[in-house]
């Protein structure tokens, strides 16, 4: 399929409006360039000058993100975000630092450093929910400690308090919130608005950065690993240059795991309150099971259903606009250095072609394995700058279900699926729901 070379007005409307709806709107915007233009657009303004590419194709864009990833700079107000909160990580670097630092990343995520911390999200799960009151709970505030409380998990190694996880979702709305405002003054906001939101994430940054300092110490003062990451910074073979540096990694990874997490999670929740049937299913199946990650796996349907939650409402609803650091040739077509990349990751996983009654929840789709490897299906992103924790969120979001179902029922407490809010995380609409304790949902 070829580019659709579009100039200025003859592609949507002036360009200030566009670029104003864009960062609000993503999904929509994008699903409206699509339908009136196609699925690889270039649009071309002042002559050229400044270019933007909406690519929809799953194969184009896999092409784009593993042969050109070194073209691809990830956007300033991204970087700035993270570089501010948690330092450099591999989140915010470039070029050959990227790749040492992703190289030790990627082995940090090994599937066994992952799977050992399994039994204990599923534990902390299970003795959050059973402190919740049998009354109805604002779905949003369960899912965010439930994802603060399992990312400390597998990532400190150890059990955080209630205040610990509240301090952690502070720090990452203010991340979220400075992250908006950036990406706003990227289409022309005064940097003076952004202050405030600065102010915020210094003042939740400085509450984060103790409780990391607090868990490594108490890990180096007992002389006994434990099964998180961080046990392979303090006791095993990931050296770092200084304690400085190990923090930012940790913190950037708590930061990384937080919305993300708490999104799918509470599209858990909704999804599984609307099906009943789908929560006795896996009930029957997990009732009786172990919480070693094997136990999880072993229960197919269990992953099933996180992969079609995100596939049906991916919290990162889209990667992040890149922007090209040279010309490249895509689908046969050239794209000027500086032009901005936009794809969306939500249109994608609604295309009829790809997933059949796209807008139908099914985990069943998932069963067989097929659609998990997809060009279509990227809710992690794609190519080597894809998720580099994606086996620990899966793992997370299983051991959440398990570790809700095994003794509870989800019940929500109104009969239609909550609304879509990007915010910029695909999230839902505020909506209660209740916890019951039961044998058997
Ligand atoms: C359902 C949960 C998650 C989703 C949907 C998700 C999605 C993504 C996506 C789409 C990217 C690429 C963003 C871009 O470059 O534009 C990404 C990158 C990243 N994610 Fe995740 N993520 C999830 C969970 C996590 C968790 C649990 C952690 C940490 C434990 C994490 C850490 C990171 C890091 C460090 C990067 C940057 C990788 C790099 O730049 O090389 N994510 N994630």
């Amino acid at each position: 399929m070829p580019f659709n070379i579009l100039n200025g007005k003859e592609f949507y409307r002036p360009l200030a409006p566009f670029l104003r709806e864009l960062p609000t709107d993503y999904i929509g915007t994008m699903a409206k360039v699509q339908a009136r233009h196609g699925d690889l657009v270039h649009w071309r303004n002042f002559g050229g000058m400044m270019n933007f590419a909406f690519i929809s194709d799953p194969q184009v864009n896999r092409e784009l993100f593993v042969r050109n990833i070194d073209a691809l700079a990830k956007s300033p107000s991204q970087i700035q975000t993270f570089l501010y909160a948690a330092g450099e990580t591999v989140a915010t670097a470039h070029g050959d630092d990227w790749r040492k630092k992703r190289k030790e990343a990627n082995s940090l995520f090994s599937r066994s450093a992952v799977e050992a911390s399994c039994a204990g999200q599923v534990a902390v799960t299970k003795a959050y929910i059973s402190r919740l009151d049998p009354t109805p709970q604002d779905a949003l505030t369960v899912a965010k400690r439930m994802a603060a409380l399992t990312a400390s998990r597998g990532i400190l190694g150890r059990e955080i308090s209630l205040d610990e996880a509240d301090i952690q979702i502070a720090f990452s709305k203010a991340a979220a919130e400075r992250f908006n405002a950036e990406s706003a003054q990227l289409f022309a906001r005064p940097d003076w608005m952004q202050a405030p939101k600065r102010r915020a994430l210094t003042r939740c940054k400085n509450e984060v950065f103790p409780i990391v300092r607090q868990a490594i110490d108490a890990l180096r003062n007992t002389n006994t690993p434990n099964d998180g990451l961080m046990n392979h910074y303090v006791n095993g073979t990931f050296v770092t240059s200084s304690d400085a540096e190990m923090q930012s990694i940790l913190v950037g990874l708590l930061m990384g795991a937080q919305d993300n997490i708490a999104a799918a999670a509470a599209w858990i929740f909704a999804f599984l309150a609307q099906h009943p049937d789908l929560q006795r299913d896996i009930h029957s199946q997990v009732k009786s099971i172990g919480s070693q990650a094997d136990d999880l796996n072993s229960c197919a349907i269990v992953r099933a259903t996180v992969l079609e939650v995100l596939r049906i409402r991916p919290p990162a609803p889209a990667n992040q606009p890149r922007r090209l650091t040279k010309p490249i040739a895509v689908a046969g077509h050239r794209l000027p250095k500086g032009t901005y990349v936009f794809n969306s990751f939500y249109n994608m996983h609604h295309n009829a072609a790809d997933f059949a009654q796209p807008e139908r929840f099914d985990p069943t789709r998932f069963l067989d394995g097929t659609l998990e490897r997809s060009p279509s299906f990227t809710p992690f992103g794609h190519g080597p700058r894809n998720c580099v924790a994606q086996g620990m969120a899966v793992q997370q979001l299983m051991a959440i279900i398990v570790g809700t179902l095994q003794g509870h029922r989800i019940i929500s407490q109104q009969a239609a699926l909550p609304e879509t809010t990007q915010k910029p995380f695909l999230v839902p609409a505020p909506f209660k729901v209740t916890f019951e304790k039961c044998a058997s949902p």
